[in-house]
């Protein structure tokens, strides 16, 4: 017999980091994870680690043959500034892994008689602000508002969610009879902030590398302008918003694809947070101009009415309580020893 199980690919990354720890908590399936990495060895034990590459067929074929896949949590992409460097790499990660696993979730779906539930991690990048003017204007976008995305990244996410939709609803629509479908919905998440882990190859990375490099006493030149303003999320929402969508009974679910969000402020705010808790933080702003124009592009703030209605999502933590409860406590003892 095959073990039912939860697969997270990308588990290496910063939401996978947290995720694991809480799924490790709550999960009573085995938990699976593959990454093109190691995982880091504290939360190595918790899991099933499969360190390899996404496209890989062969590789996936093997964990279908050895695990009854119930859950994905499909984590992996190369995020928006690394993505712009290499593009058609970028585009391989993001869409045709995503479309390697979402065939390979139909054909499990199939197979059990049963949907298996396929979990997407979408992004702001999937909007397109044209200038600052109709930012200002539309500072709480809604999810069909906007879809213009600029950067290849945002390219791939929404694409994505749009294939997912597909294969979750209209895959082989012409058979005379129509299979059992996948089961898949995605989370349009803001700029994400852990005290644990630091972003690599993102845009909003300058949120959180503001914040630690504060901690560990070090000076940042923040990329974009003091004025810029995007959403944040603390990781824990992070993890409650995929864990909350995932827990939702299918029939109160109106869309596939959901904004959720906790709270919006601008680079100078951020800042002042920063400064609040580490008074002698360096912090100066040298705008990087291509990096400037994605952020730009991206909405103030995003209307998750939609989430709080058809699954009840809520964040736990506010702007207060994510600087004064999450962030600064736990990134200070971090860097402590
Ligand atoms: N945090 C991501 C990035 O900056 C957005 O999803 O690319």
């Amino acid at each position: 017999m095959r073990k039912k199980s939860i697969l997270i690919t990308g588990a290496a990354g910063e939401i996978g980091d947290a995720l694991i720890r809480s799924l490790a908590q709550s999960a009573t399936n085995q938990v699976i994870t593959l990454d093109i990495r190691p995982l880091p060895p504290e939360i190595s034990q918790m899991v099933t680690h499969v360190q390899g590459d996404l496209l890989d067929q062969a590789l996936l074929a093997r964990l279908v043959s050895e695990y009854e896949i119930a859950t994905i949590y499909h984590l992996a992409a190369l995020l928006s500034t690394r993505a712009e460097f290499t593009p058609e790499a970028a585009h391989k990660v993001n869409v045709e892994g995503t479309l390697g696993l979402l065939k390979l979730a139909s054909e499990q779906s199939l197979w059990r008689g049963e949907p298996v539930q396929f979990i997407f991690p979408s992004s702001i990048a999937a909007y397109g602000m044209p200038d600052l003017e109709t930012k200002a204007k539309f500072p709480h976008v809604r999810e069909w508002e906007w879809n213009y995305p600029t950067t290849m990244y945002g390219c791939n996410k929404l694409y994505c969610e749009l294939l997912g939709t597909y294969y979750s609803h209209n895959f082989r629509q012409l058979a005379a009879e129509k299979p059992v479908m996948l089961d898949f919905r995605s989370v349009r998440f803001p700029g994400l902030i852990s005290a644990f882990t630091v972003p690599s190859g993102g845009t909003s990375d300058y949120g959180p590398e503001m914040l630690h490099a504060a901690a560990k006493d070090e000076a940042y030149a923040c990329f974009v302008r003091e004025d810029t303003i995007i959403p944040f999320m603390a990781m824990p929402d992070a993890v409650k918003a995929l864990l909350g969508l995932a827990a939702a009974p299918a029939s109160g679910l109106s869309r596939t694809v959901y904004n959720v969000t906790s709270f919006s402020l601008t680079a100078a705010e951020f800042r002042d947070q920063v400064v609040r808790a580490f008074p002698g933080a360096q912090i100066s702003f040298d705008p990087d101009l291509k990096r400037q124009g994605i952020v730009d592009s991206w909405p103030a703030g995003l209307n998750d009415h939609d989430a709080q209605r058809d699954w009840g999502w809520k964040p736990d933590y506010d702007l207060e309580r994510s600087f004064g409860e999450y962030l600064v406590p736990n990134i200070r003892s971090r860097y402590q020893d």
